[in-house]
């Protein structure tokens, strides 16, 4: 499938999915400054599955930090504080929004969203940076390649045959980048497409699709603040850790560290600390997978 066919597609919004009408309502029942807790438990309320996962997520050992066990939406929500709340539901909600496809690693793309997320956000918290940061490269972190499943949902088999080819080029100890592939077999990357994907189809608001677009080109001189250019340096090196490390989705990460060291340099973190953050990023994997088995 040619870029002009595939944004024709994006357009139309043909065998896409739309943003979950949770995720659309959630946002705005927390931009409100007079947001009410009973009200986003009512919302959360109104999808059982959501609800159910929210409840078990609260009581896991990640959250419950040996707390009493809790029941119901309400002091769930309470538990995990509102923050937390949005993340998790977007967490839990985004992967039952692409149906998994028969050959097509789904599973495996959420696992490393999820650890990349988790790592962003120990990151901004290495770094000392607020919370407004810490979500924004949290977030960042859980839609980053989302551009990948939805090429991969358009065109399910080039898709297919470009990850083989990834996982022959591997075989054969060539290094080769999915995004580069992409670029050759469609006209556009993963990295373009889901920033278009995010903010003509899901509607959702700068910061996000510019975090999307530029996770592995950095971006240029062109991006509008400092806290963006951290934000996507940040989503750029904990993806290069995961992806490195156990936690990537596709056969084009070398092992070990793949990130470019500008980002690293510009983050100010010394190089004695991979060895500890590759750590925080298994223990990122370890919630990835609590978040996922929830997520059944
Ligand atoms: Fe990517
Ligand atoms: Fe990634």
């Amino acid at each position: 499938m040619t870029r002009d066919l595939l944004l024709a597609r994006l357009g139309d919004g043909t065998g896409l999915p739309a943003l979950p009408e949770v995720l659309m309502r959630l946002d705005r029942e927390l931009s409100d400054p007079d947001v009410d807790l009973r009200r986003i438990g009512e919302l959360a309320a109104t999808d059982a599955v959501l609800a159910g996962q929210v409840i078990r997520m609260a009581n896991s050992a990640y959250y419950a930090r040996g707390g009493a066990s809790i029941t119901s939406i309400g002091p769930a929500i309470q538990r995990l504080g509102l923050r937390a709340l949005k993340g998790l539901v977007f967490a839990l909600t985004l992967p039952r929004a692409f149906p998994a496809g028969s050959t097509f690693p789904t599973r495996a793309l959420w696992r490393h969203s999820l650890a990349v997320a988790a790592l962003a956000g120990s990151l901004c918290e290495e770094l000392s940076l607020s919370l407004a940061q810490k979500d924004e490269a949290w977030m960042g972190g859980l839609i980053h390649d989302i551009g990948a499943l939805a090429l991969a949902t358009l065109a399910p088999n080039e898709y297919q045959h470009l990850l083989d080819r990834l996982t022959q080029n591997a075989t054969d100890g060539i290094d080769s980048e999915i995004a580069e592939i992409e670029r050759e077999v469609f006209g556009i990357d993963h990295a373009e497409f889901g920033a278009i994907f995010l903010r003509e189809n899901w509607r959702m608001p700068d910061p996000m699709p510019q975090v999307a677009a530029h996770h592995h080109d950095l971006g240029g001189m062109d991006l509008p603040n400092a806290g963006l250019v951290s934000t996507i340096h940040i989503v750029h090196v904990a993806n290069g850790i995961c992806s490195g490390f156990g936690a990537g989705w596709n056969r084009g990460c070398p092992p070990g560290k793949a990130f470019r060291n500008s980002a690293w340099d510009s983050l100010g973190l010394s190089l004695d600390r991979v060895e500890d953050l590759v750590g925080r990023a298994m223990s990122s994997l370890d919630f990835a997978e609590t978040l996922l088995a929830g997520g059944q």
